[in-house]
């Protein structure tokens, strides 16, 4: 289905072709002033330049021919060349009609691609923290934007598992309990299915491990020399690391459950080990790898560059791989067994330099084709109201449980404060808010700008907030319940706007295509949360101006329940785009 403006500059455009002008003058926008008119177009001053001729005398013409037509409820002529437009109550009401008909309400989702989007990245063994937040919550809602816009699309949780810190786990296991049969390389029965470890112990192994490897270089040595066996294979290693595996992945699940964050894939660094030879082979094969004392590595530095893109190390002189390695065998993978068309990456801004080495490496080896996208999508810091990085009260980094869990906390106080509720759904109610609140808080910001998380601001009811949102959904939801209540079903048929307020809605709603496509086209879902506050606001100012089930009329009656249904609608669709939904009441 076209968009209004789509629609509206056509029309326009024809209008600048009967006057004998080129037809690209008609392009039609939104308004800079909302309060003269609700679309406008400045073909008038370009065609000036080119026809020599008045601006307005331009806008005059075709102003002229266009008068009168159904769509529009006013087309004038202002100087210096404007041509104002406002649309007519039948064009809007149609236009919705036809929308609320639609799948996706007429957004166009053809031509599918098949896309990865690689967010999540926990590092195995190692507690999820905030800084893990903003990729799952941000990836999330980028992989939902993607998929609704009819691709193929696989979330992959890339998981941090092949690194130094499961050397370092080893290196202190060893030290607590040398005796283990890991540890002894003569053994060559099977090992325990027990772990040796329970969560909590290897929790607190693995800080433990990391405090110690930076004051002990000797220490430090013994975890870099663990992390290499292990990948070369060593078995006592691998069964650890099995261990290490089967008791930290359950538990990341549940954390990502939590903040309804799935994924499709949850491979990790070390599902690519295997092809890490062939792939470093291939690149010395096409003369792109050397060796650089020692190392093997590629250059990946363009004379265009205005900094210094350092050489993309493949493997270390003691033939380890590293960060990059794994990450550009994770892309040979990935096309070889599913061949994206793009692959996204939701992960820290301050890895910038990291994926520019890869990106620019995997393309210089052939590993992706010329046309397959690599996206960077570097997020910026989650800050505390002091404009740090978001700590506990004590100054430690902070456990995203022990965060989900004050929100709940503050948002169950809120909500058995509003009103008396059934315990059990009061403590349902408060995760779904909290989630929202959460969410909602990150997502409206700019994904690469920092920002700062207020507790206070992202669980209040008012402003542009997730419980806002949230409020606003249920307040339609309560209105249509007792609606159909007393006269049974919805009415589907979109009414002309009876008021101003209306009309502000409806207007607004025209608009959900066109930002879920922008939201896609930027991977930007802070224009979906934009989008979705001002419709929150159409529809407030509606329901405080009008009467809807007191109204006697029964076809003006009839015409706002079908339009806050589609409105409902339309904000559910969005808030599943941010990846959260909203409770049957509040
Ligand atoms: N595990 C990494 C970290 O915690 C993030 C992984 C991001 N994804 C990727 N493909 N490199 O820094």
């Amino acid at each position: 289905m076209k968009t209004v403006l789509e629609m509206i500059s056509e029309k326009v455009s024809e209008g600048f072709s009967r006057c004998g002008y080129e037809a690209s003058y008609g392009k039609v926008g939104l308004s800079n002033r909302p309060d003269l008119c609700e679309l406008q177009c400045n073909g008038a001053m370009a065609a000036a330049k080119a026809y020599h001729k008045a601006p307005i005398a331009i806008a005059q013409e075709i102003v002229k021919v266009l008068a009168g037509d159904e769509d529009f409820s006013e087309i004038s002529a202002v100087p210096p060349g404007f041509i104002n437009i406002s649309l007519s109550s039948d064009f809007l009401a149609g236009y919705l009609g036809s929308m609320a008909g639609e799948d996706k309400f007429g957004l166009d989702t053809s031509s599918p691609k098949k896309i990865i989007v690689d967010y999540g990245g926990p590092n195995v063994a190692k507690p999820l923290h905030v800084g893990h937040l903003r990729a799952a919550i941000i990836g999330e809602s980028v992989k939902r934007i993607c998929r609704y816009m009819g691709n193929e699309v696989i979330g992959d949780v890339h998981l941090g598992d092949w690194g130094l810190q499961m050397g370092l786990i080893i290196t202190e296991l060893r030290e607590r309990k040398g005796d283990l049969v890991y540890f002894d390389e003569d053994y060559t029965g099977e090992y325990p299915d027990e772990p040796p470890f329970t969560l909590t112990e290897l929790e607190e192994i693995y800080p433990a491990a990391s405090a110690r490897s930076k004051t002990d270089e000797a220490y430090k040595e013994a975890a870099l020399l663990a992390t290499r066996q292990l990948q070369d294979g060593r078995r006592g290693y691998r069964a650890i690391w099995k261990h290490i595996m089967d008791v930290s992945i359950p538990d990341l699940k549940r954390n990502y459950d939590d903040l309804s964050v799935e994924f499709d894939w949850w491979k990790g660094e070390s599902s690519v080990d295997a092809l890490i030879p062939g792939m470093a082979e291939d690149m010395k094969k096409k003369g792109m790898a050397y060796e650089s004392e020692g190392a093997l590595v590629v250059d990946v530095a363009e004379e265009s560059d205005t900094k210094e893109i350092p050489p993309c190390m493949i493997l270390k002189s003691d033939g380890a791989s590293l960060y990059t390695t794994t990450d550009l065998a994770t892309i040979l993978d990935r096309m070889n067994t599913f061949g994206p068309d793009r692959i996204i990456y939701v992960v820290d801004k301050r890895q910038d330099m990291h994926f520019v080495q890869v990106f620019r490496c995997a393309r210089k080896c052939g590993i992706v084709n010329e046309d397959t996208g690599l996206d960077f999508l570097g997020f910026g810091t989650m800050n505390g109201k002091d404009g740090k990085p978001f700590k506990t009260r004590e100054g430690g980094v902070m456990r995203l449980e022990m965060l989900i869990n004050d929100i709940r906390a503050a948002m169950l106080k809120k909500i058995t404060e509003n009103h008396e509720t059934d315990p059990e759904e009061a403590e349902e109610t408060s995760r779904t808010v909290a989630l929202a609140a959460i969410k909602y808080g990150d997502l409206s910001n700019q994904a690469t700008k920092d920002y700062i998380f207020d507790v206070d601001k992202f669980t209040s009811f008012e402003g542009n907030t997730g419980p806002y949102i949230l409020y606003t959904i249920v307040r339609i939801k309560s209105i249509l319940a007792r609606y159909t209540g007393s006269e049974g079903s919805i009415p589907l048929a979109i009414k002309k706007p009876e008021t101003e307020q209306a009309r502000a809605l409806m207007l607004s709603l025209t608009k959900f295509a066109p930002t879920i496509a922008a939201a896609y086209e930027e991977i930007a879902p802070h224009r979906i949360c934009a989008f979705v506050y001002d419709v929150c606001n159409d529809l407030n100012r509606f329901y405080h101006e009008t009467r809807i089930l007191a109204e006697e009329d029964r076809e003006k009656k009839e015409g706002y329940i079908a339009l806050i249904d589609l409105t409902k609608r339309i904000l559910e669709t969005c808030i599943d785009l941010l990846g959260f939904s909203a409770p049957e009441r509040m």
